[in-house]
């Protein structure tokens, strides 16, 4: 057995996977308390998803105008539609100045005000004195703060000697006795299979954008932490939640930044209306991403959209003028050019609600630490296993993300696992190596699918998983559309079964990593599927044309979703904590959400 491969044991305290914000973040922390940490990535750490960050990163420091944690945990916990667990979402609010202020010295470039603070911009959602007037939250870096974050995070993490282990795909999580001992990864260049030991592994995988045929996520956004955890028998939390970002570029999906509306810029439909004005008379554009991707729908639907086949909207920002573009929104107005032969400054975007996020994920409990439910029906800590950002559901967007609490996630909670892991383990405490039974398992699965010689390529069965999420799991969901959606995503991961790796090396064999992908999306896909067929309401981005209403008697819960190995699906629930857990702030009282 596994003669073909070379394998090469490592032992560390701990394993970060991924190189986005969190993951980076995580690393970065862990080499600082003195931790031997490994950061293995799939794609070179700057290249990573946060990298195509825009619009910035929220926290109350009220450099441009009042400002207060906790008038952003008010936010946060509306714009969640109360799903959000409110003790995680207080701890983020409260830490979020401090944890831009740690960016600001470790040499991030923000923006600045004319007397040299940290810019900040309105951002959808985002307001002073628990909703009544516009906060501006965002801190910036131009349009490109994920691209700033990435670098200075990186540059960081090598100063601290962190090890990196880059374009290394994570095969599996080594779990024995429902303890996480490490993960098998393939260096992609060799074929090389490296196992890695630790007391602790940290999923920062991000979320499974791709999962979509339309998403703002880039290719390489598989969610394949998260499939780990499905094969090694964890469920998913909340995963029917999927945020559609009102602004991707109509045709082609790119990011047109919440930032240009924070900056001025507003929706029109075909008969020039600001339309925004109409669904939510107070917030208008700025109304929070659920809000404004179903506004624009709507318009869609009734006549009222743009171009030839009036299937979309207006951004405009000509109005804005060049030197504010040219300054505050560079990048947008590049993409714009690019690809959607705009010039900003003299035509309207033309754009539609595009997969952005997933609010689900791993679920964890505030210190990162992944849970699960035990036979009792009790949510207890998986030892030794950990996540943190998109990969993760701790929870603090609940049922809908506001725009830039994703970066600030990134970093509060990245940095919490690292504190969580300075508070139970120790530097170098000796693991061994990792165990011949476990890698055989491991490795013999990774054959079943290289050795695969099936009928259907990857790419087709890529391509009918994305057009069934696009349709039956979309911004208006029924019961009938995702029962119809469950029975074709059920025959399509049944066709996995008959698919075909064509190319058998093992020297960049990228056949082969986009189908160990496709199969970590489908398990993702149809958990994402099941999870809103039975979530009989609309909260958040889940938004149930046969259940309009929000009905907190009995959905107030986080959704659990296992799949077993023949595919079944299982899934249960588990409470939403509406206790803050501090006396510093009071939970926030359960209320229709108005805009
Ligand atoms: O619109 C944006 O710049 C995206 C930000 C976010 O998703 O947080």
């Amino acid at each position: 057995m596994n003669k073909e491969y070379e394998i090469i044991q490592h032992q560390y305290d701990v394993v970060v996977i991924g190189a986005g914000g969190s993951g980076l973040r995580a690393t970065l922390g862990l080499v600082e308390s003195g931790f031997k940490t490994a950061c293995i990535t799939k794609v070179f750490p700057t290249r990573s998803h946060t990298v195509a960050a825009q619009g910035g990163i929220s926290a109350a420091l009220g450099n441009m105008g009042d400002d207060d944690w906790r008038w952003h945990m008010y936010d946060t916990v509306k714009g969640s539609d109360w799903l959000g667990d409110q003790d995680a979402i207080a701890y983020m609010c409260k830490e979020a100045p401090n944890a831009v202020l740690e960016l600001e010295r470790y040499g991030i470039p923000f923006s600045r005000t004319e007397d040299g603070k940290i810019y900040q911009r309105a951002f959808g959602g985002m307001t002073t004195h628990f909703g009544d007037g516009i906060a501006q939250r965002t801190c910036a870096a131009a349009d490109r703060t994920g691209h700033a974050m990435l670098h200075t995070l990186y540059q960081q993490s090598i100063k601290n000697d962190a090890e990196f282990f880059i374009e290394f795909f994570a095969l599996d999580l080594i779990m024995e006795d429902g303890v996480c001992t490490g993960v098998v990864a393939l260096e992609m260049a060799t074929g090389k299979i490296h196992a890695f030991r630790s007391q602790r592994v940290i999923l920062a995988t991000g979320g499974h954008g791709r999962a979509y045929f339309s998403c703002t996520a880039a290719h390489t956004c598989t969610g394949d932490g998260s499939g780990m955890a499905l094969r090694a028998g964890l469920p998913l939390q909340d995963m029917e939640f999927v945020q559609f970002h009102p602004t991707g570029i109509y045709g082609v999906g790119c990011l047109i930044t919440e930032g240009v509306r924070g900056e001025g810029g507003y929706l029109t439909n075909s008969d020039g209306e600001r339309f925004m004005e109409r669904y939510a008379p107070n917030a208008k554009d700025l109304a929070s991403r659920d809000v404004v991707s179903r506004s624009m729908t709507m318009e869609i639907l009734e006549g009222r959209g743009v171009g030839e086949k009036s299937d979309h909207i207006h951004l405009n920002l000509q109005h804005l003028g060049p030197d504010v573009i040219e300054e505050r929104l560079p990048g947008i107005a590049e993409t714009a050019r690019v690809f959607a032969d705009v010039d900003v400054t003299k035509d309207p975007i033309p754009v539609l609600p595009t997969v952005h996020y997933n609010m689900g994920g791993v679920p964890t409990n505030i210190h990162t630490e992944v849970i699960t439910k035990n036979p009792n029906g009790d949510m207890e800590i998986v030892p030794g296993l950990m996540a943190v950002g998109e990969a993760a559901s701790v929870s603090v967007h609940g049922a809908n993300r506001l725009g830039s609490n994703s970066l600030l996630d990134l970093v509060v909670f990245g940095r919490e696992s690292a504190i969580q892991c300075q508070k139970t383990i120790k530097p170098m405490d000796t693991q061994g190596k990792v165990n011949q039974n476990e890698l055989d398992q491991i490795i013999g699965k990774f054959d079943s699918v290289r050795f695969s010689k099936g009928s259907l390529p990857t790419a087709e069965i890529r391509a009918e998983m994305q057009s069934i999420m696009q349709k039956h799991a979309s911004v208006f969901r029924t019961d009938e559309l995702m029962q119809e959606g469950v029975e074709k995503l059920s025959a399509c991961i049944e066709s996995f079964k008959d698919v075909s790796v064509s190319d058998r090396g093992l020297v960049w064999n990228t056949d082969l990593i986009e189908t160990l992908e496709l199969e970590n999306l489908l398990g993702q896909a149809i958990i994402t599927m099941q999870g809103g067929q039975a979530r009989k309401e609309s909260r958040g981005a889940h938004a149930r044309d046969d259940y309009p209403n929000r009905d907190d008697e009995n959905w107030l819960i986080h959704s659990l979703g296992w799949m077993d190995e023949n595919n079944n699906v299982t899934i249960g629930s588990s409470p939403v904590h509406l206790d803050t857990q501090t006396d510093e702030v009071e939970s926030i009282p359960l209320k229709a959400r108005v805009y």
